[in-house]
């Protein structure tokens, strides 16, 4: 398979060809995304919830990130592997070149997220300077949840879709490659995919996107009793490994597991000279 990359995602969008991202965390995930066709990988600080057990990708550093990433990256080979900025990691233009640039030199990252609209565009322009490829990250920015206040849509009012409007038009003007667009309403999403030349990725954000991500626990059933509404299940691989836990722990206490299929025993020559050697 030919290596994805942003020209490929470009054309995607010229081509009306739909564009699918998942997130992926470690080099097994990874694997698994590439050998789905999927084009670009998201190692998103989502991890901090989904791996990590925080309550909020807040609390995600630079080095969860690049520890991360380069499991990714190794496991990842065809699809674009992107890796987020975390918290604060890109508020000051320097902060923001330096992090970038860890997470591709470091990582192996091809290109960086970062979550924002105006109020980044003069760090995107300066990273995309640097010749970091950079997505953008509009509507539900999960670094700001303490901000909104919960994980709710954004863009809902006729005055707040016009402001995502504009960060996306800063985004694409500062040289951002594509933006992921998170909980916002269905037509704000499809006029934002229309008003821009640069791709939409949607998440909750409806069909009219030029391409769609999800988190790759949400999809399949790896995230306990956590069911977002614009997640859907494709596999219940969370049920899976729990029954096979289960069985494992029963089978141990009830000496069933391990056989001689999962062993090996001793020459036995070797094994006499061994049980000499003990009587001496
Ligand atoms: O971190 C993440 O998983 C994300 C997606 C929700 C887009 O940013």
């Amino acid at each position: 398979m030919k290596k994805v990359t942003v020209s490929t995602i470009l054309k995607k969008k010229k081509a009306k060809e739909k564009i699918t991202m998942v997130t992926a965390y470690d080099y097994p995930m990874a694997v698994l995304a590439d050998q789905a066709g999927i084009d670009l990988i998201l190692v998103g600080d989502s991890v901090g919830m989904t791996v990590l057990g925080y309550d909020t990708t807040v609390q995600v550093t630079m080095e969860d990130m690049i520890h991360h990433t380069k499991a990714v990256a190794s496991g990842g080979k065809t699809p674009l592997i992107v890796a987020d900025l975390p918290f604060l990691s890109y508020h000051t233009l320097e902060d923001g070149l330096r992090n970038a640039g860890r997470l591709l030199q470091e990582g192996g990252a091809q290109a960086v997220k970062l979550e924002g609209g105006k109020e980044v565009a003069n760090t995107v322009e300066q990273i995309v300077a640097a010749g970091i490829p950079v997505m953008g990250h509009l509507g539900f920015t999960p670094q700001s949840v303490h901000k909104f206040g919960g994980f709710y849509f954004q863009g809902k009012s006729s005055q707040g879709a016009v402001e995502l409007v504009e960060g996306a038009r800063a985004l694409e003007a500062a040289g951002a490659f594509a933006v992921v667009l998170e909980l916002v309403p269905w037509e704000v999403a499809e006029k934002v995919t229309e008003i821009l030349t640069i791709p939409t990725i949607g998440i909750g954000s409806g069909p009219a996107c030029d391409g769609q991500v999800q988190v790759f626990h949400d999809l399949f059933g790896l995230a306990g009793n956590f069911k977002p509404r614009h997640a859907k299940e494709y596999a219940k691989v969370g049920e899976a490994i729990l029954d096979g836990l289960r069985t494992y722990v029963r089978e141990v206490k009830e000496g069933i597991f391990p056989t001689e299929e999962n062993t090996r025993r001793m020459d036995e020559t070797e094994l006499v000279a061994f049980k000499r050697l003990l009587e001496k």
